[in-house]
């Protein structure tokens, strides 16, 4: 098979709606690319610090946290830690990020600290994902700097596109004011139940507004997704023939296989997320 280089590609995982499969993803994604070679990073910078604990990381005991980071003491290279699984690195958050905003509120270049921080070390990997808080602060904003490209978690409910709409506006803001070349990786199906209308309908208006940016692959609602983070494990580590860790290992796979496709026709894809960004009302 051809070998694509992806060193270093940077993925945020945002959507401005808690409780989609933010963090879910943040977690099991990376663990499945890492099942299929990949060197992962996951930078969590949400200050429930849950991708960092669902990756088996003691969040109350760290020594340095991503606030170091954002507030200049460490560098992000020297707060990562290794996971229990070969391959997924961490820089682990905690309560300690809430309110960084406010300390930073008169820094200049606060908008830019993961990307310039990220600049020194992201070919040492080949993914980086960013698990974002579920609102547009400060770093939020960070993320949409240093990605990029956005993957974005639908939860199948109501009002599912709503929360799409205000991220998009975002999506929009940030590439007109901070970085023209964030690309969308996708839009993924989270929580979704096809014995429901609900979640079929969500599903056809999703694919009516973004067409191929949605992820064929989508993510069930399965117990042993919801179970995992509370032993510390990815879901191939807890139960790897659950429902849950065949979804995110498709998505992972159809992740390389657009990688793929987007290198064969690279200038095609661009132009078709440029349009749709562009198209979108609000
Ligand atoms: N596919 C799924 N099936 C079952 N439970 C899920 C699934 N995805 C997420 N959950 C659960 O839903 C809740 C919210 O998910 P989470 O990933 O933390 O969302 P976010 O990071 O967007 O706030 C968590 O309790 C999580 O365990
Ligand atoms: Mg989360």
């Amino acid at each position: 098979m051809l070998h694509i280089p992806v060193m270093g590609r940077v993925i945020a995982i945002a959507n401005q709606k808690g409780g989609v499969g933010k963090t879910t993803t943040s977690v099991n994604l990376p663990s499945a690319l890492a099942l299929l070679g990949a060197k992962v990073l996951v930078i969590d910078i949400d200050s429930q610090g849950n991708a960092t604990s669902g990756l088996g990381v003691d969040k109350h005991g760290l020594e340095a946290t991503l606030y170091d980071v954002f507030t200049g003491v460490f560098s992000l290279s020297s707060v990562i830690v290794g996971t229990e699984q070969e391959g997924v690195w961490v820089a682990p958050a905690n309560n300690d990020l809430v309110g960084v905003d406010i300390e930073l509120s008169e820094k200049a270049g606060r908008e830019t600290i993961l990307r310039r921080e990220l600049e020194k070390l992201k070919n040492q990997f080949d993914y980086i994902f960013i698990d974002c808080p579920p609102s547009l602060n400060l770093l939020t904003i960070n993320a949409l700097v240093a990605a990029d490209r956005l993957l974005v978690p639908l939860q199948c409910e109501y009002y599912a596109l709503e929360g799409i709409s205000a991220l998009m506006q975002t999506v929009k803001l940030a590439r007109q004011n901070l970085n023209a070349n964030l690309g969308l990786e996708g839009v993924l199906l989270t929580m979704y139940d096809s014995r429901t209308n609900l979640a079929r309908q969500v599903g056809s208006e999703a694919r009516a507004f973004f067409g191929h940016s949605v992820f064929d692959t989508v993510i069930p609602r399965n117990v042993r997704l919801s179970e995992s983070p509370s032993f510390g494990k990815p879901i191939f580590l807890y139960d790897e023939e659950s429902a849950g860790a065949k979804a995110y290992l498709a998505l992972a796979e159809e992740m390389k296989a657009r990688e793929l496709e987007r290198h064969s026709s690279e200038e095609g894809a661009v132009e078709e997320e440029e349009k749709l960004v562009a198209n979108t009302k609000f």
